[in-house]
């Protein structure tokens, strides 16, 4: 049994990160591939930078945690990704952030067609107000799928990609806000797969959901890791252990460490890290 409990002497309740459940080993280095990358990358909101010169890289096809306390600015960068941070008047970056060798700020990005590869997922489940069906063929409508089969075929095949598709084939023209929260979860993640992204962004996508319904989404991250590169903020460190590959541990805006899950969990570099995954703080 591979784990981590807190040193007595602190006084602190007990806290056991467990990587032993993982479902296989993470790739080596040299396998490794990635396509997106932040360099010396920081988000500003006015003149506070929440996220601070960040360095790092998102390995492809495979699942990335970003952990830390509370306001640590796990959204912020998250966000500044594809940029839903954008819609913030206040906000602004510095420094480079690269997809697939392309300059996320660059002018001539297309925002667009940035967000239909990078889809994101996000705290609460926030279908549209419109049948299961509408939902799913939302994306694909507005990039300007018409035929009535096609979009069958792909509602269809999102819905099973996100384990959905069994418990609503037969109402597929139901009202989505009639779903429970788990399956609205499952369909907003049908939703994001629906337009065929390479990148998917999680933020804390099981924290307003009960235990079952976590459990089906962290299989579904296990599923969808191999054919996607799937960033997951969480603030559950048993959920970042049990679901990814990499973890990256943010303080205060700074990527204090960034490695393999299970070293980070288990024997980490740095000293706030510990503080952190052994309950010290946070
Ligand atoms: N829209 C905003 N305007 C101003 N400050 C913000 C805004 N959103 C977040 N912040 C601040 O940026 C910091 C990082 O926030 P956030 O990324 O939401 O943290 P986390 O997701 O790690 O809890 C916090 O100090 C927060 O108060
Ligand atoms: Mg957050």
């Amino acid at each position: 049994m591979n784990t981590l409990t807190s040193n007595e002497t602190t006084g602190q309740r007990k806290r056991a990160v467990s990587v032993s459940e993982r479902r296989e080993p993470v790739k080596p280095d040299g396998e490794r591939k990635y396509h997106l990358k932040a360099e010396k990358f920081s988000v500003f909101y006015g003149a506070f930078e929440a996220v601070r010169k960040v360095s790092c890289r998102f390995p492809e096809h495979e699942v990335t945690a970003l952990i830390g306390p509370s306001g640590c600015g796990k959204s912020t960068l998250l966000r500044a990704i594809n940029r839903m941070n954008d819609l913030i008047p206040s906000c602004h970056v510095n420094g480079l952030l690269q997809f697939d060798e392309q300059d996320v700020y660059g002018s001539k990005l297309d925002v667009t067609v940035l967000r239909r590869r990078i889809g994101m997922v996000f705290q609460k489940p926030n279908p549209f107000p419109k049948s299961i069906y509408d939902n799913v063929a939302y994306g694909p409508r507005l990039h300007g799928t018409r035929n009535r089969i096609e979009l069958d075929e792909l509602v269809e095949t999102s819905l099973r990609k996100a384990a959905l598709w069994d418990e609503v084939k037969d109402r597929l023209e139901a009202n989505a806000l009639g779903l429970s929260g788990g399956q609205q979860q499952r369909l907003c993640l049908a939703r994001a797969l629906a337009v065929d992204p390479e990148i998917l962004l999680m933020d804390e996508p099981t924290s307003a959901l009960d235990p079952k319904a976590t459990t089906a989404i962290e299989d579904l991250i296990g599923t969808l890791r191999g054919s996607y590169t799937i960033i997951i903020v969480t603030h559950n460190m048993q959920q970042a252990a049990r679901v990814s590959d990499l973890t990256a541990f943010l303080y205060e805006g700074v990527l204090v460490e960034f490695g393999a899950t299970t070293q980070l969990f288990t024997n980490p570099e740095q000293k706030q890290t510990e503080d952190y995954i052994t309950g010290r703080f946070g």
